[in-house]
């Protein structure tokens, strides 16, 4: 399988790769989380972290780099956050073809509620939703922390970033008719089925 899950800041694209990832047995390939771990990498652009906090896109250089060695080695992948404009969708179709471009759909104003009330587990890399999705390990709970980008100023940010730049992404895959579109306004599991069932027709 070569999945690529497109998707607002917040549709739920990390909750879902992992767990597919997991089911197919593939690589998770998600520059978010690959950026985050070498957030103070000097590049001739800055580092990473100067980007993130702010909400705008890393430079295409660097995140096609990312991308490029990420799936050289891998057999199948579900690939999440990448491409973000029409460079890095250009960039990735010259170097894989994909089976399923599957687009979670969520409304703005969901989007917002789980960006800002999500938790991130520093020692797995899970994400919890401190309405949707609290763990009952107590241990667990205690170790959770906010991720830097979901405070509300900048969450509007990312997502004015997402309608300008990654908005005719989705556009370019939907008049391909590569585009599969699953409403994404459901709990994680049901989610989780629909994608499956799509990905495997
Ligand atoms: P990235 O980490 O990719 O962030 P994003 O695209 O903004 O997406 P998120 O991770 O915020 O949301 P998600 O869709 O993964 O949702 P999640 O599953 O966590 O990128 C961060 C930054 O890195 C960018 O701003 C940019 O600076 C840089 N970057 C990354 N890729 C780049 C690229 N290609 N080019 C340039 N720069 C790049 O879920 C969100 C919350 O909702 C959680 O709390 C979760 O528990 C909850 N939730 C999930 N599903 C459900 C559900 N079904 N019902 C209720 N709650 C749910
Ligand atoms: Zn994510």
């Amino acid at each position: 399988h070569r999945i690529l899950l497109l998707g607002a800041p917040g549709a739920g694209k990390g909750t879902q790769s992992k767990k597919l990832a997991e089911e197919y047995e593939v690589d998770h390939v998600t520059t978010g989380d690959a950026l985050r771990a070498n957030k103070d990498m000097e590049t001739e652009f800055g580092t990473p972290r100067s980007f993130m906090e702010a909400g705008e896109l890393v430079p295409d250089p660097v995140v096609n780099e990312i991308v490029e060695a990420a799936l050289s080695d891998a057999d199948g992948f579900v690939l999440d956050g990448y491409p973000r404009n029409l460079e890095q969708a250009e960039f990735l179709s010259d170097i894989t073809d994909l089976d399923a471009v599957v687009f979670l759909d969520v409304d703005e104003e969901e989007l917002v509620s789980r960006l800002t009330g999500r938790r991130m587990d520093p020692e797995t890399g899970d994400i919890y939703h401190v309405e949707y999705d609290w763990p009952d390990d107590e241990t667990i709970q205690e170790r959770l922390v906010q991720r830097e980008d979901d405070e509300e100023e900048t969450v509007r940010e990312r997502l004015r970033v997402y309608r300008e730049n990654t908005e005719p992404v989705i556009e370019h895959f939907r008049e391909r008719g590569d585009l599969v579109e699953v409403d994404g306004e459901a709990s994680p599991e049901d989610v989780f089925d629909r994608i499956t069932d799509v990905v495997e027709t």
